[in-house]
């Protein structure tokens, strides 16, 4: 409890490491500007920091591609330091202590591209600490090849470590232990920059190595722990295209635990994509292939079709999404039913219990409570009233060449199929447009507007034409 306390109580600051290009990736982008879990790798490690302190005291090194990092992590007040040259990661430390040491508390030191750390792990880690120095996150690797390796004190039973021996650095001896430095580490502020000036670039690769730390600390006569996890997939960085699409596969697989154990229903999960920061109210049902994305808000009891793809857009309760259906940027209020195969490019509001029907694309398209547009339509730049029904084949022509224009229909009006509606144009409420006609004028309230040539007979004409052969 009195550990806890003094956890609540000191601050702490997180620093995180990102200057590196990232050479197996093989791209001309920086490592942590590529994405796995609906976000960039930059920005999974600025949501977890986020939740650890607040942006004053998130600090995150940038080098390569320092600029486009920055626009990446789009939280304000967070601060930068830039590694011109990336020296090490001691180096990387000791870029930024104007920056930090002023900051004090615990020190958190984090890599860019490790998208996949827990902020409890990160709380355990600061709880470890206790009243040595810091304390560092360990894990048994099969194969633990280019790792630092962890040297453990004499006594097996406690938790303390000696050092840390880089892979180069190494005897065969050492190459033999298989506990591995995860790169993550918790120290206490005022302790580490007392003696981070002691780090050289005393070894083989000529670097300034972070984890020098602990032997320097400890000829101070300074304890530090090893906070070992059982899942070492936890502490990953990402350093080629394999392990970004395993990591992309782990975060998905996160989110969509997370929502059905808030009570989402999942069809064949391993098939479906929801972004983070998407949230779904529970008894919803997503078929399989669906992918929500984005910021989208949805309800509760919805059901949304396989293979559909909806994208920043707030959907109420007990909304239907058909199979093959798509809405971005669009607002579908309670009730309504969307699909199959629709799509709603952006910029809608479709309210309650309103249709959208096969093969009818909306675009900044306003479809009041309870209208029906069901079959093969195009609603562009529109107003619907409540109640209206738009024939199969209507087409808003709002666009003449040069400028787009609005089509403004009223409440309970009667739109037959294959009508053009060619905009500017406004329909009264309760007017009926005859099927097929071409739409110019304005038509009043409970009129009927006929805009197509009139319909002609010719008795007997068909058969005098095969007479004629
Ligand atoms: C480092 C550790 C190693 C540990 C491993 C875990 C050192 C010396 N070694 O090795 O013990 O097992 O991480 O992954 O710390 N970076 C900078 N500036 C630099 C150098 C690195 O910002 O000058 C960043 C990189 O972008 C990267 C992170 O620090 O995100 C780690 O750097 P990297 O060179 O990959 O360290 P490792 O050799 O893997
Ligand atoms: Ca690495």
């Amino acid at each position: 409890m009195e550990r806890h306390n003094k956890l609540m109580q000191t601050p702490v600051t997180v620093v995180i490491l990102a200057a590196g290009l990232g050479t197996r990736m093989k791209s001309r982008k920086a490592k942590v500007l590529h994405r796995a879990g609906g976000r960039t790798l930059i920005e999974h490690a600025v949501a977890t920091a986020l939740q650890l302190a607040p942006p004053e005291r998130i600090c995150v090194v940038v080098g390569h591609q320092g600029d486009q990092v920055r626009a990446a992590v789009r939280t304000p007040g967070i601060g930068f330091v830039e590694q011109k040259e990336q020296k090490g990661t001691g180096h990387a430390l000791l870029v930024g202590r104007e920056v930090l040491e002023p900051l004090g508390g615990y020190l958190v030191i984090m890599y860019g591209d490790g998208p996949l750390l827990r902020v409890e792990t990160l709380r355990r880690l600061i709880d470890k600490v206790e009243d040595d120095a810091g304390a560092l996150l360990t894990a048994l690797l099969d194969d633990p090849t280019g790792y630092g390796r962890i040297i453990r004190g004499d006594a097996c039973d406690d938790d303390s470590i000696q050092a840390i021996v880089e892979q180069k650095a190494a005897t065969p001896e050492q190459l033999r232990i298989r506990e591995a430095n995860m790169g993550i580490y918790c120290y206490r502020s005022e302790l580490f920059w007392k003696h981070a000036g002691e780090i050289r670039a005393n070894n083989p690769a000529g670097e300034y190595y972070l984890t020098d730390m602990v032997e320097i600390l400890r000829a101070a006569g300074h304890g530090i722990r090893a906070l070992r996890i059982d899942d070492a997939r936890e502490a990953l960085g990402i350093n080629n295209r394999i392990e970004l699409a395993e990591a992309d596969r782990l975060l998905r697989e996160r989110k969509l635990r997370q929502l059905m154990l808030d009570g989402v229903t999942i069809e064949k999960p391993e098939t479906v994509t929801v972004d983070p920061d998407v949230s779904i109210g529970a008894d919803t049902i997503i078929g399989p292939f669906a992918q929500i994305l984005g910021k989208t808000r949805m309800g509760e009891d919805c059901r949304v079709g396989a293979c559909s793809i909806i994208e920043d857009s707030e959907i109420g309760d007990a909304v239907e999404i058909g199979p093959f259906t798509f809405v971005r940027a669009s607002q579908v209020e309670r009730a309504a039913q969307i699909g199959p195969f629709a799509r709603l490019r952006f910029g809608n509001l479709v309210e309650e219990g309103a249709h959208v029907g096969n093969f009818v694309e909306l675009k900044k398209a306003h479809l009041g409570a309870g209208s029906k547009a069901n079959h093969l339509a195009y609603l562009g730049d529109t107003e619907i009233g409540a109640r209206s029904n738009i024939g199969a084949g209507t087409i808003t022509c709002n666009y003449d060449g040069m400028h787009k224009h609005q089509t403004i229909i009223g409440k309970q009006a009667f739109v037959g199929s294959n009508s053009t509606l060619v905009a500017p144009l406004e329909i009264g409420d309760g007017a009926y447009l005859g099927a097929g006609s071409v739409i110019t004028d304005a038509v009043p309230p409970d009129a009927l507007a006929l805009g197509r040539a009139r319909q002609v007979i010719k008795p007997g004409w068909a058969a005098k034409r095969k007479q004629r052969g």
